[in-house]
Parts: structure tokens; sequence; C-alpha cells
């Protein structure tokens, strides 16, 4: 297992990325706070294969309720990473399966 960051580092919202080694490549991933609970999904969109935000760590709508892909608007459920809107709609987010313990938040290689 490998820590991501404290559950205190996040507030309601917030996202940290972090990198994940899948095979031989190396994976941008990011950890989303929402209502309490963790989400973790590849930043890669479903709809062209280029992160869903501008660099920033900004993934959530402004009412915090969808994952947005910055390029084109698509929509994400933050608890399933399935896509309810835009161009990638019926396709879902790559999950990163996430252990929270201790107040540490970790995913598993
Ligand atoms: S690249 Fe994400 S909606 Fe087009």
């Amino acid at each position: 297992m490998v820590v991501i960051a404290k559950t205190q580092d996040f507030k309601d919202g917030q996202a940290k990325k972090f990198e994940i080694k899948k095979g031989k490549e190396t994976l941008e991933g990011f950890v989303l706070r929402r209502g309490g609970k963790f989400f973790a999904y590849v930043n890669r969109c479903k709809h062209i294969s280029i992160p869903l935000d501008y660099g920033d760590e900004d993934f959530l709508t402004s009412d915090n309720k969808f994952i947005m892909c910055k390029n084109h608007g698509a929509l994400y459920e933050p608890e399933t990473g399935l896509c309810v809107s835009g161009p990638c709609a019926g396709r879902s987010l790559e999950k990163i399966e996430l252990e929270i313990k201790g107040g540490k938040v970790y995913f598993t290689r």
C-alpha cells in the first residue's frame, strides 16, 4: 500500500494528484474528498485521452456534484466514475482502489 495523503489535508471537494505505476506505465491519478468520502481515478478523460483538469487539481463542478472534464465539459459521477453527460456519456473513468486507515489515504499497487 502507498500513502497518498492524510485525510485532514482535504477540505470537502478538494482533490490531490499522485502518480501510480501500472506495468511500465506511470499514470497520473487523483483522489477526491466529497461528503466525507474519498474516491480516486486515473486522470484521463474517456473522450480524448488527456487530463480532466488544467493542471490545477480542480476536478469538481462549482456545486461539487460532478467531476468535470475541463476540455469539453463531460460530467462524471464522483461515486462511480460514470460519465452522465458529454461526448463520452456511458463510459467510466478508471477507478483506483483506496483504503483509509489511521487518518491516511492509501492505494494498493
Ligand atoms: S477531452 Fe474530456 S470531454 Fe473532451
